[in-house]
């Protein structure tokens, strides 16, 4: 048995390139999926039902059990109503891709608020919205999985995604926080990095980059992710063309000062401060993990 068999499953932002790919891959292994999706365009303008229609079409032609869902995860009642889906159809909910995303690039110079709330609202928004949504029932039953799809744009930066960076790493935070709240009721959170060839990518990457990253190659990870066999938590993995990494804070060495230390302290100080030679990895520096 597959860990996530007969598992209920919701992947938001799955009528289409990576979501699609968690979708099938969740139905291939015996899991009930939701599939989510708005249906609307890459910067998010429009809705439509047939993109998630196709997916559930697509996992029932294979043998699958899914059902679609097509309200957007940006609101909390959009939020409510696609857990509600999963519960009414499916009789519960045991985990959670927050796959949905939009992208609205421009340099932080140009970058207008509405540009800033309409990236921030489906990427931070629409993941707590839908983990809130289902939270209730994961505590209940002792049991959830929660994924987030963060970004190599949030971890490293990448120009242009000011909007972008800030919501996926924004997932990061949550998720640590999350992984902590959920511990004693076996609730897993995790965030992946993808790196694959959708329409988000298909202008950012020339050709030849692009036809060695099927987002089919990520699947299995996020898969992974949802099982109930992986106790991982917080965690944080970049997944794309075959490589699967973990990806960890380091810290180097403290420096510790015995007195308060003045300005001139700090300065003299710098170079030891900010050299990593020698670090590990991070935990909390106070709080026991
Ligand atoms: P995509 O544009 O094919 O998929 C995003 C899906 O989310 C679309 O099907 C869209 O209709 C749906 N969506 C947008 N707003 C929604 C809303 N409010 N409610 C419900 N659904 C909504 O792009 P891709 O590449 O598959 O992206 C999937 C996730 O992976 C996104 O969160 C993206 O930021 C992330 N990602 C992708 C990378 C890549 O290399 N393709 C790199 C890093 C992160």
């Amino acid at each position: 048995m597959s860990g996530v068999e007969d598992r209920v499953v919701v992947v938001t932002g799955s009528g289409g390139g990576l979501g699609r790919e968690y979708a099938l891959a969740l139905a291939r292994e015996g899991a009930k999926v939701v599939v989510n999706d708005l249906g609307g365009a890459r910067d998010g303008s429009g809705a439509g039902h047939n993109m998630a229609d196709s997916v559930v079409d697509e996992i029932k032609a294979a043998g699958g059990i899914a059902v679609a869902n097509y309200d957007s995860v940006a609101t909390e009642e959009g939020g409510k109503a696609i857990v509600e889906t999963a519960v009414s159809e499916f009789g519960a909910i045991h985990g959670v891709i927050n796959n949905a995303g939009i992208l609205r690039d421009v340099s932080f110079g140009k970058m207008t608020s509405d540009e800033w709330d309409a990236v921030l609202k489906v990427h931070l928004y629409g993941a707590y919205n839908v983990s809130r949504a289902a939270w209730p029932h994961f505590r209940e039953q002792k049991y959830g999985r929660i994924a987030m799809a963060t970004s190599t744009s949030g971890i490293y930066g990448n120009f242009g995604q000011a909007n972008y960076g800030a919501a996926k790493l924004g997932l990061v935070g949550l998720s640590n926080v999350l992984a902590i709240e959920g511990r004693k009721y076996n609730i897993g959170v995790n965030a992946l990095a993808p790196i694959a060839a959708t329409r988000m990518t298909e202008d950012i990457m020339d050709e030849e980059r692009l036809s060695a990253l099927a987002p089919a190659l990520v699947a299995p990870v996020m898969v992974q992710l949802m099982s109930e066999d992986c106790t991982d938590t917080a965690n944080v993995f970049v997944v794309g063309g075959g490589m699967v990494q973990r990806v960890a804070y380091f810290q180097a060495n403290a420096v510790n000062f015995a007195e308060q230390p003045s300005f001139g302290d700090i300065v003299a100080k710098w170079d030891e401060i900010t050299n990593l030679e020698g670090a590990v990895p991070a935990g909390h520096p106070i709080r026991q993990q």
